[in-house]
């Protein structure tokens, strides 16, 4: 099964969501959900998350599941302004953890590995991003490489980088090796060459519907 993953990071609102929803569904080749069901493909959409609940609503026939960005350290309670895992729990399949760009914000490993276990105890599916080796969870069934030069800066990393990163990595056999910075419609067929690569993250690419629904179309013609 191939993974594409939409990070849609802090843009859009509800009337671009709905907008986006309705272009994609009518670019994307029909068969995509038959291709989900089937296992050969999964996609997942993680938008900011106030559109987490309508974008749920809006794909709701289509096998798409939805994820969100980030999930807080703290447990359900008095903490104003935070998203537990409690409150995703019925919303969100997924989650992404360790971004780098929230790394760069304060996201500490410690708080990662929180993040983690919060995800874990609302069984929500979590994504650890990683840049080394050394931020690897052993527990985490994705493990996304998202090296700080190629995102969002359209020079995505070379097949031999990533192949000789993920040798690196010593993953378990169960863990999924996901692949994210600047992949386009342009690079996917690469990636998805040799099964290195489990799956994609795509953040800019996935914004515009038309160039997102070609980069999932490319990949149904391979899965
Ligand atoms: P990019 O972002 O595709 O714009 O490089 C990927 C990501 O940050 O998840």
């Amino acid at each position: 099964m191939f993974s594409i993953f939409a990070n849609w990071k802090s843009h859009k609102n509800l009337v671009s969501t709905r907008a986006w929803v309705n272009t994609f569904l009518d670019a994307v080749d029909i068969t995509f959900s038959q291709a989900i069901l089937e296992g050969r493909i999964e996609l997942v959409l993680f938008p900011p998350a106030p559109l987490l609940y309508p974008l749920k609503l809006l794909v709701a026939d289509h096998e798409i599941a939805i994820g969100a960005q980030d999930i807080s350290s703290l447990p359900e309670g008095k903490y104003t302004g935070q998203v537990s895992a409690e409150s995703l729990s019925d919303i969100a399949t997924h989650v992404i953890l360790g971004h780098v760009e929230e790394r760069q914000l304060g996201d500490t490993q410690d708080i990662v590995q929180t993040k983690f276990a919060r995800a874990q105890s609302g069984r929500i599916i979590p994504l650890v991003c990683i840049t080394s080796p050394d931020q690897i969870i052993t527990e985490s069934p994705y493990i996304v490489y998202e090296p700080t030069s190629a995102v969002g800066t359209g020079n995505a990393a070379s097949m031999s980088d990533i192949t000789s990163f993920k040798s690196s990595c010593h993953l378990s056999p169960s863990q999924k090796f996901i692949y994210g910075g600047s992949v386009s419609p342009d690079n996917i067929d690469e990636f998805m060459k040799d099964d290195i690569v489990d799956g994609v993250l795509v953040g800019t690419d996935s914004l515009e519907p038309l160039v997102f629904a070609q980069l999932v179309n490319q990949v149904l013609s391979h899965a």
